[in-house]
């Protein structure tokens, strides 16, 4: 049996869970479900991070024993957890005795290898990030205070003895496995963006501290204390059995490790792919498969942080929100890589669309109908005339399509393509039941062949949608499993092993309604209220720690006043001038950089005209071309062409443009639209 090692960061806990934690979780969930429903023996481990000078002075500020408060964060997280019904085989604490024996091992081994030596360090130091940071990479504050540049907090001035790690041995060798290794990080652009980091020099890395108290003391220096990062990456092994007898120690941690995909939001990026595949070639162990890195949920257009005080929260989220529709939505909604801005309308829009009105509706009427129409039992193919009898076919190739695309895309990770290949074969049934009218078949005796046809390809369809599905909706699936007579666990089914038929002659289940559909306006207006009351309640809890909090409680009422009071001097336009402007529905068809143009990308773009046109976008630095292929766009059509570094733009694609950077975001469609459709 193959194995699949994943891993999640574990979580600081000098605060309370987020949606950002959240999503690193559901991904790693999904994937370790996927592989698990393909054979894999899957390990999958997530954790918390739970040492470090902050946590010390968080446990001081509660007047509490730092063990003790660590505890109380660490059970907020688990239930927090709790709901989405993560598989993780393990939940690791860097406070555990175990893992403290493996980063000893770890920390022995590259001393004993001449990569640890003592010394003696000065620098700016975020107790956040738990990183120290140059002068020049500092942002500056109020009266030139220096302020760590991801918290926007100020920096400690620190200089004592340390022990350093000789990272600047690793540069070539380094370089030489990420170019052996293209797999080794990804997606690309973060690969290049370390390769160039690397290339331009490592300087040795300090890695432990005096004046920190609540970390692992370094072995025969108890002194000092390991630096957090070398502590907590050291969890990828000990938590299998590196240095300890967790699991069954050795034996176990051979056969779990190399890990096979390390996932790391892009902010810590640096952290696991130069000094984690540092320490492990330190210490002359073979290095994770693949560390991929996503991107950062923002919220109001800043990256969603307990430090800006911007966060999801998850008590609201829970309130209105299955764990699976959420699952669904971040998977769907972010292009796995790239940052993705979280709204509530969005996710209500986006459960609606596909969950409600999508999937549930066509479990819905399927069942319903071979309930009403078939005595409960789904028809088998029966031979109808040759027209429907094409169509069916047709939708049938769509699933198979769909079954190969999903994998292929997943396998990639490229998970919201990958969900899209199912949604795009479910538009095809959908449209199969519409154009053919079952309820008007089943009129009448003489159409019985042409019923059973229709009513028989939409249950297989449903049938293969619900285990191609269930690692992203595993409890939605299932119960559409159920309601299809099946037994058993859908998530052990293969869906490349299902065959075309297989439901037939199954009595089906109760027929429940799987996503019932969300009404938006009421359910905005409680998020809002319930909100604003969380967020008073946690300014209130940390107000001497959290300044920023205060700009974002002035943040509805801002956003309120924009939205209802016309803004002076709007200069109004009439609906003539408008529909002067031609936006048209197009699908790209191909996308490249442009040489030697860092913004640009060159697409081809099918508007549903003879020939599709070619049109350029300064959105290079936000997506990546290969994953923008068969994205449906809104195309300014009757723009005047013009060159851009020397390449003819036939047309404008539209985009949102967010927070002072402008980061372009493509408007887009939740349903299906057919190219060229006039936008008015
Ligand atoms: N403790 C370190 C990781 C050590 S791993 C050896 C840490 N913890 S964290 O709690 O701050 O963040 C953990 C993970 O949550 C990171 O992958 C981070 O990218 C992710 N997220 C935190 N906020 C996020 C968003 N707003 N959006 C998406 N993911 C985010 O870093």
């Amino acid at each position: 049996m193959n194995k699949f090692y994943v891993t999640t960061p574990i979580y600081y806990v000098n605060s309370y869970p987020h949606l950002g934690h959240v999503y690193t979780t559901i991904i790693a969930d999904t994937v370790a479900r996927y592989k698990r429903q393909r054979g894999h023996e899957v390990f999958f481990l997530t954790g918390t991070d739970e040492h470090g000078i902050n946590i010390e002075r968080a446990a001081e500020k509660a007047g509490l024993p730092v063990k003790q408060h660590v505890d109380r964060i660490v059970d907020s997280f688990k239930t927090a957890f709790e709901p989405f019904q993560f598989t993780n085989r393990h939940w690791v604490r860097t406070t555990d005795d175990y893992h403290k024996a493996g980063v000893r091992k770890l920390w022995q081994a590259a001393k004993a290898n001449g990569f640890i030596y003592k010394g003696k360090y000065e620098g700016w130091y975020c107790g956040n990030c738990n990183e120290f940071y140059q002068e020049g990479e500092a942002v500056k504050g109020e009266g030139d205070v220096l302020l760590c540049p991801t918290h926007e907090r100020p920096l400690d001035l620190l200089s004592e003895e340390s022990y350093f790690f000789k990272l600047s041995a690793f540069q070539d060798k380094l370089i030489a496995h990420y170019e052996a290794n293209p797999h080794f990080i990804r997606p690309e652009t973060r690969r290049n963006e370390v390769l160039s980091f690397v290339r331009g020099g490592l300087n040795d890395l300090s890695v432990s501290r005096v004046s920190v108290k609540w970390g692992i003391p370094v072995p025969d220096d108890p002194e000092h204390t390991m630096y957090v990062w070398f502590d907590a990456l050291s969890n990828y092994i000990t938590a299998i059995g590196y240095g300890n007898e967790q699991f069954g120690g050795e034996a176990h941690f051979n056969k779990f490790w190399p890990a096979d995909l390390q996932l790391v939001g892009k902010d810590i990026l640096r952290f696991h792919t130069v000094y984690w595949p540092a320490f492990l070639m330190a210490a002359g162990l073979p290095l994770p498969k693949t560390v991929y890195s996503h991107g950062m949920w923002l919220s109001g257009g800043r990256k969603m942080s307990k430090t800006l005080g911007n966060v999801i929260d998850l008590e609201v989220l829970h309130k209105h929100f299955t764990p699976e529709v959420v699952r669904y939505f971040v998977l769907r909604e972010m292009v796995f890589g790239q940052d993705g801005d979280f709204t509530y309308e969005a996710l209500l829009d986006r459960v609606n669309a596909d969950l409600a009105s999508g999937l549930g509706n066509l479990a819905a009427r399927t069942l319903t109908m071979i309930r009403n129409f078939c005595e409960g039992v789904i028809p088998s193919a029966s031979e109808a005339n040759a027209e429907l009898t094409a169509q069916a076919n047709e939708v049938r190739e769509a699933v198979a399509l769909a079954v190969v695309a999903f994998d292929r895309e997943f396998d990639e990770y490229n998970f919201s393509r990958a969900i899209e290949a199912v949604s795009n074969a479910r538009f095809r049934v959908d449209k199969f039941i519409s154009d053919a009218k079952p309820w008007d078949l089943a009129k009448d005796p003489a159409k019985r062949a042409e019923l059973e046809l229709v009513l028989h390809t939409a249950a297989e369809s449903l049938r293969h949608f619900a285990a191609l599905l269930a690692p992203v909706l595993p409890n939605a699936t299932q119960a559409i499993w159920q309601q299809l007579g099946e037994s058993g666990q859908v998530n052990e089914v293969i869906p490349a092993n299902l065959n075309w038929g297989g439901g037939a002659q199954h009595k089906i289940g109760d027929v429940q309604p799987i996503f019932p559909r969300l009404d938006k306006k009421k359910i905005m207006e409680e998020i809002k209220q319930e909100e604003a009351a969380s967020q008073a309640a946690r300014a209130q809890e940390t107000k001497p720690e959290a300044p920023a909090t205060a700009t974002t409680e002035t943040k509805p009422a801002e956003v309120a006043a924009a939205v209802n009071e016309p803004a002076p001097g709007v200069a109004y336009i009439g609906i003539e001038d408008f529909l002067k402007v031609e936006l048209r529905v197009g699908e790209i068809k191909t996308a490249e950089r442009v040489p030697k143009a860092d913004k640009l990308l060159r697409f081809t773009i099918d508007l549903g005209e003879a020939e599709p046109r070619q049109i350029l976008a300064g959105i290079a630095q936000y997506y990546e071309p290969e994953k923008l292929i068969g994205r449906k766009v809104i195309i300014v059509a009757n723009l005047a062409p013009r060159k851009l570094r020397g390449f003819e733009s036939q047309g404008m694609v539209l985009a949102a443009s967010i927070g002072e950077e402008g980061r372009p975001i493509l408007a887009g469609f939740l349903e299906d639209v057919p190219n060229g459709a006039r936008l008015k």
